[in-house]
């Protein structure tokens, strides 16, 4: 009888520690974040006019419900009392009227601050050693999510600098998304889970295929830490910022997507191309980021530069991407054997970005002709169901 109540006991704080540190993040954030398209440069009226065109778009009815505001929305100096304040000339109405709008329109709005003196910009004071109040004033202006980076930190230790602020935000009694921007310099994803939401795992993503593709493969490493409650971050999508071609940025909102890695918009969304449009809101994609079981994808073959990435999907479901980083169109194999399920196993298999049905069901393998820097992404599903 003992027996069974320690099971039980260890099977509850297995849940509770597989379902996060705060309960939030179950499925990967999405959003928007200003700092991949207006690195300098950001106001008020661009935040406000980007939440109505989530709106408009109908982009927030396919998920994307934050709204970050990223470094230098607050003055150098804190006030009389130590308080941070929004920028007077950029962010006149303040945060807490801006969150307020945020709000109005059913959105979330996120911030920024940095766990050491100064943000990386140098523009604004850091949450070092202010942790509990700047938690504090992040929650009455009703904040909803923390992106919390790692600049000018004086070499005090990483953990307990980001682990300072983790309980105090959960201190403040609001509920706030927790998203670590260490770089991944010091392992996050191996404590992360335990004091945060996400963590970047990576240094700043570029508008650069090079750049795009390093930073999955250096995510990837880490993809059996990541589940519901907490995720691997490789930054911040670039999709929509010129660039990148549209295969390209089909090829990174694909991988990102099975990567369960937050999609957070990073281009202008107040005027996008009917290309951008097309990608973001592929919804069947969106799908697989945001699948009830959560469990990374990664790399599970590659010759040379053709690779194919695939993880499992609730209901014994498969997604999986042939992706041909190469210069030249090649033809590109999947296995089931390096997918996942055994070889004799006969799936029905639907294309993502044709939005359609394969017309035969597939048994060990399934080949296509992918174009250079392009991908295909499928769903398996049994065909028995
Ligand atoms: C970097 C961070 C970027 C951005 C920038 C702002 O450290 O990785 O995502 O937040 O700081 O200065």
């Amino acid at each position: 009888m003992k027996t069974i109540w320690v099971f039980l006991f260890a099977l509850l704080c297995y849940q509770a520690e597989s379902a996060g540190f705060n309960g939030l993040g179950q499925t990967p954030q999405m959003g928007w974040n200003n700092f991949n398209h207006f690195p300098v440069g950001i106001h008020e009226q661009i935040i406000r006019e980007t939440a109505d065109a989530i709106i408009t778009t109908g982009l927030s009815k396919l998920g994307y419900v934050y709204v970050n505001i990223d470094d230098r929305w607050a003055n150098l100096d804190r006030d009389s009392q130590g308080n941070l304040v929004a920028n007077s000339t950029t962010f006149p109405s303040g945060i807490k009227a801006l969150a307020d709008y945020v709000h109005s329109k059913g959105l979330k709005i996120g911030i920024y601050s940095d766990a050491g003196n100064q943000t990386c910009a140098k523009t604004q004071p850091g949450s070092l050693g202010y942790e509990e109040q700047d938690a504090n004033i992040f929650a009455s202006w009703g904040i909803d999510y923390l992106k919390y980076d790692n600049c000018h930190n004086e070499g005090v230790d990483t953990k307990q600098r980001y682990t300072k602020m983790s309980k105090a935000l959960n201190k403040t009694g609001r509920s706030i998304f927790y998203s670590l921007c260490e770089w991944g310099q010091e392992d996050p994803a191996t404590w992360g889970p335990k004091i945060a939401n996400s963590w970047r795992t990576t240094g700043d993503i570029h508008d650069d295929w090079h750049r795009m593709t390093s930073t999955a493969d250096k995510n990837d490493k880490w993809a059996s830490y990541a589940g519901p409650g907490g995720w691997n971050d490789p930054d911040m999508l670039e999709v929509g910022n010129g660039k990148m071609s549209t295969e390209e940025y089909r090829s990174h909102f694909s991988i990102w997507a099975l990567m369960k890695a937050p999609l957070l918009l990073g281009c202008d969304i107040r005027s996008m191309s009917p290309e951008t449009v097309e990608i973001i809101t592929n919804e069947e994609v969106i799908q697989v980021n945001q699948d009830s079981l959560g469990v990374q994808g990664k790399k599970v073959s590659k010759k040379g530069k053709l690779e194919v990435w695939a993880g499992p999907l609730s209901n014994k479901r498969y997604t999986f991407i042939l992706w041909n980083r190469s210069p030249e169109s090649a033809s590109i194999t999947a296995k089931w054997k390096d997918i996942g399920p055994s070889d004799d196993s006969v799936f029905k298999a639907r294309d993502l970005w044709n939005h359609s049905d394969l017309q035969d069901t597939f048994q060990g393998s399934l080949t296509s002709t992918v174009d250079s820097h392009a991908c295909k992404m499928y769903i398996l599903t049994p065909s028995s169901s």
